[in-house]
């Protein structure tokens, strides 16, 4: 409630700046810069947050700038936020002093008055917030991966067999190690090798699908169970957490995580559980080109494989992306 006429009084300058804004957007030669700067007064970061709309196409405009940069200590500046990301130093408690210290740096760098740039300190602050919010969980996310499966590991264990309960509601897994694991798409009696190349993450990811979508991960399972275009569950569900950790780890996903950080502006930036539930959108949407396509069989996965990642970066390509689980209601 607080910041509200501050919102207000940065949508009604961005209204009154619209027309001069189609003039002045990706302008990005030095020499009209400085003209630009000159005649309206304005920064390239002033201009991109007053200028573009929330979401991807600021907060991507003002990470361009920022990266850009010809200025020495811009460049010390991001180097700090990088290893604040690193050492996970963006918690509730610190990022409001992170992001105040770097709103106050770029502003005496740029020469901004604090006090009456008021909006942009607001707007260029969740910016800085989301960017680096990001590069922090993508720390976070690398963390998962590279934790292997470990049998030992009660936590590990009980997902597992949590995960077998969810998707075989009405069969009892006879023993911890057996054939039935193939069932639900395993390659051999003991999943815990299935899991090498994502580690934890792709049990997680599983697990997060058949807990927060039951209906969706059932009806995903037994097309996967069909008899001629049938594929393996889990192997396949395993695969998409690579699919979906390359498309976060590259910035394909930038478009989708920036467009959605800004419709949910209670959380500071893009957590765990986003990251679950584009997860889901990929299995969800994997499955429908999958059956779509009729395969005669998993031969044919390299190719739907590539046909789909080329079909998710198409949309993820448009700065306004969002990507919204699309929940099929087949059986009513
Ligand atoms: C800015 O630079 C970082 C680090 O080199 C890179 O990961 C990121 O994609 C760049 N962002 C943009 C929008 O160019
Ligand atoms: C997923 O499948 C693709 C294409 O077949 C392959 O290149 C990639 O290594 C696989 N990833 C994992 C983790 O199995």
């Amino acid at each position: 409630m607080y910041f509200k006429p501050f919102v207000y009084f940065s949508n009604f300058l961005s209204w009154l700046l619209s027309p001069v804004c189609i003039f002045i957007k990706r302008i990005s030669h030095p020499c009209f810069k400085w003209i630009l700067r000159k005649t309206t007064g304005l920064c390239e970061l002033q201009r991109t947050c007053y200028c573009e709309p929330s979401g991807a196409p600021r907060i991507l405009g003002i990470e361009e700038s920022l990266n850009n940069s010809k200025i020495a200590k811009v460049h010390i500046l991001i180097q700090f936020l990088d290893l604040a990301a690193k050492e996970k130093r963006f918690t509730t408690a610190g990022s409001t002093q992170i992001i105040r210290n770097t709103v106050e740096t770029i502003c005496c760098i740029k020469k901004i008055n604090l006090d009456s740039h008021q909006p942009f300190n607001k707007l260029f602050g969740e910016c800085v917030s989301i960017i680096w919010s990001l590069k922090q969980l993508l720390h976070d996310l690398e963390g998962i991966r590279t934790t292997g499966y470990d049998s030992c590991n009660l936590e590990h264990e009980k997902t597992l067999l949590e995960l077998w309960n969810l998707l075989m509601p009405m069969t009892e897994l006879e023993s911890r190690v057996c054939n039935a694991w193939k069932d639900i798409g395993f390659q051999g009696d003991d999943p815990k090798t299935d899991f090498r190349g994502m580690g934890i993450l792709g049990l997680e990811n599983l697990h997060f699908f058949a807990k927060n979508y039951p209906d969706v991960a059932l009806q995903v399972l037994s097309h996967s169970n069909h008899p001629t275009h049938g594929y393996s569950f889990a192997i396949v569900g395993i695969n998409l957490t690579h699919l979906a950790y390359i498309l976060w780890k590259d910035g394909a996903a930038k478009s989708h995580i920036y467009n959605l950080c800004c419709h949910h502006l209670q959380v500071p930036g893009p957590t765990l559980l986003h990251f679950h539930r584009f997860y889901c959108y990929l299995f969800i949407e994997f499955d429908k080109l999958w059956m779509s396509e009729k395969p005669s069989s998993i031969m044919e996965f390299g190719r739907i494989r590539s046909l789909f990642e080329n079909d998710i970066r198409l949309l993820l390509s448009n700065p306004n992306c969002l990507l919204k689980l699309n929940i099929p209601v087949e059986h009513v």
